[in-house]
């Protein structure tokens, strides 16, 4: 058996870490010239990143027994407990079985009028001509999107209210524990940190106390909670444990928030410098809608929109996912040794040139062929039993805002020249890529 190649660049005591952390998306989408399984170096420490799209349905799927979670969800785990997302095996079965009812297309569906008077509040915010944060925007309208399907009663509208004010301080918190190596920092009693504490706390206690007003009243609200506290395990007989819906909860609102965020937030970005995509989605909006509200019966006529998405998807999907090796093995005639680190990239599947040329170039016209990517290609939502729990609601509420908010706004960054052709600016930062912040400026659209 062989061992894995190096990628070039590697420093004696650094390894890769001065690359990672200065130009992480270009080292990422270097690596595959280098082989199907390339080793780099963090620190003194080995990590492979797999980037052979069958190599890598082998790890996922084939394997996936040899590849439990890995880092990143253990820095979680302090924080998310036993959520799904930090299990693996057979007790991650069994919840990814459970909380599927929340997540089928029928009942996203059904998420579909929430969404559009999300976005539609959002929009009536705007002034025309006066320049907002378009980021800002999407990632606040991600999370109460999530937060409202998790939670969608009367008896929650309060916790909803308190739980959007104390999330983005547990988000900002989380986000800069995966970064920072360790747990010690956090230990300091810095303000940041006395907030975060007091947020997760608050959080739970507002949370138990809408899991306890639900389990008294099981009448089913049409959210997530609702199929939550009534779900029963078919093949164990088992049910949810209060602690086990708070961490899952956490584990959505996490996940669910700054993926949707910012790709909303890239797809407008790019519509702005794509006039011509942007007029036909608008005349396919103004065709379908006709000024009315979006419905889950609108989204197959909503074809370019579908594309403006997707093409986002491919993108802008997350960049770093982690496993380990349970036991020493094989991957694609190199040795993985027991313990080793696994990374793997959507992002860099989804730029592959093969299936989709000039992989960089953001063209949703891209998908108007018969002949799709092979589907081992396309994985922006992972693959295997981890597969994102909320693709479907995902995808379904992009498509609901986009169009919602494109149907009355044309949106265009506050700079001095737009060059076409420049692509936009991505950020990668802990798995997910990120936009930047230029402010947009609204203008008030016509239904034509
Ligand atoms: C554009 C949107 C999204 C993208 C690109 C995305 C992508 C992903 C990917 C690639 C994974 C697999 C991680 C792995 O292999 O380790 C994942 C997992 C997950 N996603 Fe998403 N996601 C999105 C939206 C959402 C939403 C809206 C929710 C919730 C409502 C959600 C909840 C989760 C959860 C809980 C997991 C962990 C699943 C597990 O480990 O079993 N995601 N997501």
């Amino acid at each position: 058996m062989d061992t894995a190649p190096v990628a070039p660049g590697r420093r004696l005591l650094a390894g890769h870490a001065l690359k990672l952390w200065r130009e992480p998306l270009d080292f990422f989408r270097s690596l595959p010239q280098h082989g199907g399984v390339v080793r780099i170096g963090l620190g003194p420490k080995n990590a492979f990143v797999v980037n052979d799209q069958d190599l890598l349905h082998e790890m996922l799927v084939g394997k996936a027994e040899l590849y439990p979670q890995g880092l990143l969800s253990e820095k979680m785990k302090p924080l998310l407990g036993d959520a799904s997302s930090t299990l693996s095996g057979e007790e991650h079965r069994k919840r990814r079985r459970m909380m599927a009812p929340a997540f089928r297309q029928q009942r996203v569906n059904g998420y579909v009028a929430l969404m559009t008077e999300l976005s539609e509040q959002r929009g009536a915010q705007w002034r025309a001509d006066e320049p907002f944060s378009l980021r800002t925007d999407m990632n606040d309208l991600a999370l109460m999107t999530v937060i409202t399907a998790l939670l969608s009663s009367e008896a929650s509208k309060d916790a909803v209210a308190e739980l959007h004010e104390l999330l983005p301080v547990f988000l900002k918190g989380l986000f800069r524990r995966l970064v920072l190596p360790g747990f010690l920092l956090d230990l300091i009693p810095t303000k940041g940190n006395r907030g975060f504490t007091t947020s997760v706390r608050r959080m739970r206690e507002i949370t138990e106390e809408v899991i306890r007003a639900y389990r008294a009243d099981s009448t089913d609200r049409g959210d997530v909670l609702s199929i939550m506290v009534r779900v029963r395990d078919e093949e164990t007989g088992d049910t949810f444990t209060d602690s086990q819906i708070l961490n899952e909860i956490m584990a959505l609102v996490l996940a669910g928030t700054e993926t949707t965020g910012n790709m909303m937030t890239f797809a407008f970005q790019n519509l702005a410098r794509r006039p011509d995509v942007e007029a036909r989605m608008h005349a396919e909006l103004d065709e379908v809608l006709g000024g009315r509200p979006v419905t889950a019966d609108d989204i197959p006529r909503l074809v370019l929109t579908q594309r403006v998405v997707d093409e986002c998807l491919r993108m802008y999907c997350p960049w770093m996912l982690t496993r380990q090796a349970a036991e020493e093995t094989e991957l694609g005639g190199v040795r993985i040794p027991k313990d080793a680190f696994m990374i793997y990239s959507p992002n860099t599947v989804c730029r592959d040139e093969r299936w989709y040329p000039e992989p960089h170039r953001w063209d949703p016209d891209r998908w108007n062929t018969d002949r799709q990517p092979p589907k081992r290609s396309w994985i922006p939502f992972g693959a295997g039993g981890h597969i994102c729990p909320g693709n479907i609601f995902g995808r379904v509420e992009m498509i609901v805002h986009i169009a919602t908010i494109a149907a009355r706004w044309r949106l265009r960054p506050e700079i001095d020249e737009l060059d076409p052709g420049a692509p936009v600016t991505e950020i990668g930062s802990a798995a997910v890529v990120h936009p930047d912040d230029t402010p947009m400026i609204p203008t008030r659209r016509t239904t034509t």
